[in-house]
């Protein structure tokens, strides 16, 4: 299935000179929401997890799909102030602003192998947040799986060593 027909772009959103790739008529589709899932879980399972990882918000959809298609649980990565837990915390900068992600202090055991998962990799600033985050509690990356790449932003290169994985590339 060509997923690329189900991302429409919406130009200078939410800033000027930003093209917004929305992946909410890929959502919206059934077949086309379960060929990304399936794609993604095909890919991911040889790296036999122990949990997905994702980032809020837009990684929560998929993230959620791909930890119970591979039968594995799930940890949040969400915007500051919004678990109730300890938690730990990585900032990053993003195409279009400053950011940063926490997650439950006791959420990795030490060891565990984890998936990472978000919707778009653009400049890599949120991904490698999430691997410094998952890193720093003694996890493994095992792969880091998207749904769509803005290659031209070069966001793989904040990513060295890690097995990353993504279904649709706009160059
Ligand atoms: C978007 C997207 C990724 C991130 C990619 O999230 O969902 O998480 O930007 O950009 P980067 O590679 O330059 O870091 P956003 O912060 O817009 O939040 P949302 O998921 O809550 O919409
Ligand atoms: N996140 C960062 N840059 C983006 C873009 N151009 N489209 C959609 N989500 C994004």
């Amino acid at each position: 299935m060509n997923l690329d027909a189900y991302i429409r772009d919406i130009p200078d959103f939410p800033k000027p000179g930003i093209v917004f790739k929305d992946i909410t008529p890929l959502l919206l589709d059934p077949a086309a929401l379960d060929a990304a899932v399936q794609a993604l879980a095909a890919w991911a399972r040889p790296l036999e997890v122990d949990l997905v990882v994702a980032a809020e918000a837009r990684g929560f959809i998929l993230g959620g799909a791909l930890a119970r298609e591979l039968g594995v649980g799930f940890v949040p990565a969400r915007k500051p102030g919004k678990l109730p837990g300890e938690t730990v915390s990585a900032e990053y900068i993003l195409e279009y602003g400053v950011d940063a992600l926490e997650m439950h202090a006791d959420a990795l055991e030490g060891g565990a192998r984890v998936l990472l998962h978000d919707d778009l990799l653009a400049t890599g600033g949120t991904a490698r947040a999430l691997v410094d985050l998952v890193q720093g509690r003694g996890a493994v990356v095992a792969g880091f799986g998207f749904l769509v790449e803005l290659a031209f932003l070069e966001g793989r290169s904040k990513l060295d060593g890690i097995d990353v994985q993504t279904l649709i590339a706009y160059s």
